[in-house]
């Protein structure tokens, strides 16, 4: 996937990363932090001038193709959000007339970060050259349409990518891998939505305070600890902190048949650790594992009983920087 934003007069783009939480969803929307990996698929998106009208966005391979007046429309709404976001930054003359035309690598709804990463994109390709923080918050004005109040660490990896402790209000801090770390990805098949999944651990959080109290702090002690294996290259000390958030995860009833069934299908071709990745009640599953060999063996486990899914190496370099460049007219 390119990594570049291009500009010239006429048209601009822009890409971004999905992404895989590591340990931390659900605790990190209440402020504990999160440790979160970029993946090489995501979304990318460009940006032509067509006229004075209202702006046009196209999704390949969903469908969609609308205008930001739309009002029944949430992507409609979404990118209408976005899109006056950036008009409100120094009265942007750039996010008007638009056909915008993006496409996501990643299944919507199956937490790895689909909105997020075509936030990102369109704003990079709408919004050309700004700053991380800016296009974060473009990104966060698209989100909050689908997921009410996101906690940010969607679109903070989608903009970044790499390995990140994501905290909500701290923001982001990168995790230097000692090493790389091999995930497989599995779908249950099942799109979740996340704020479903959010609204569900609010409620319980409101009738067992006590209870989803503890299981936070529990969280935030596993991520602190995967946090510290990362860096220093313990596959086995992080496998193990996944499958402990997985218990956690399932206390709070966000995990499902599939997700075990596929955990327990990775661990039994000998992963060193399995959990949902995302919102749960669907979504997908990331399972840590040693290296190609291990995650084929994972991805044949999964395949015979009907599950797809894709490995993903996460590279043990630092955060790497999406640079910015020119390209000539079309
Ligand atoms: C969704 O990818 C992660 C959640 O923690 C929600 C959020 O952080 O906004 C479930």
């Amino acid at each position: 996937m390119p990594r570049l934003v291009a500009v010239d007069s006429h048209r601009s783009e822009g890409s971004a990363w999905g992404k895989v939480i590591l340990l931390g969803e659900h605790a990190v929307v209440y402020g504990v932090p999160a440790l979160a990996v970029g993946i090489d698929r995501g979304a990318v998106a460009s940006a032509v001038k067509i006229d004075d009208g209202p702006c046009r966005l196209r999704v390949v391979g969903m469908e969609v193709d609308i205008v930001e007046s739309d009002p029944d429309h949430d992507l409609a709404r979404a990118f209408h959000e976005l899109l006056e976001a950036e008009r409100a930054h120094a009265s942007n003359d750039q996010a008007r007339g638009l056909l915008v035309t993006a496409r996501a690598d990643l299944p919507p709804g199956g937490g790895l970060g689909c909105s997020a990463a075509l936030g990102v994109a369109i704003a990079r390709a709408v919004a050309g050259e700004a700053s991380e923080e800016r296009i974060r918050d473009l990104a966060m004005a698209w989100e909050r349409i689908f997921h009410g109040s996101p906690s940010g660490v969607d679109a903070a990896v989608a903009a970044r990518g790499g390995c990140m402790l994501f905290e909500r209000g701290r923001g982001v801090e990168s995790v230097r891998l000692k090493g790389a770390l091999t995930l497989c990805v599995g779908s249950t098949g099942h799109a979740s939505s996340t704020k479903t999944m959010v609204e569900a651990v609010a409620r319980l959080r409101q009738r067992r305070p006590e209870v989803v109290a503890k299981a936070f702090e529990g969280i935030g002690s596993l991520v602190q600890n995967a946090r510290l294996a990362v860096e220093a290259g313990d596959r086995v000390g992080l496998g193990r902190l996944m499958d402990l958030n997985q218990m956690i995860l399932s206390g709070l009833f966000v995990s499902t048949e599939e997700i075990e069934r596929l955990c327990a299908l990775a661990r039994g071709a000998g992963a060193l650790g399995a959990k949902l990745t995302g919102a749960g009640g669907g979504g997908s599953v990331v399972a840590l594992v040693t290296g190609s060999g291990a995650a084929e063996r994972v991805l044949d486990a999964w395949k015979t009983e009907g599950f797809w899914g894709f490995g993903a190496r996460i590279a043990g370099v630092d955060v790497p920087v999406l640079a910015t460049t020119e390209t000539s007219s079309p």
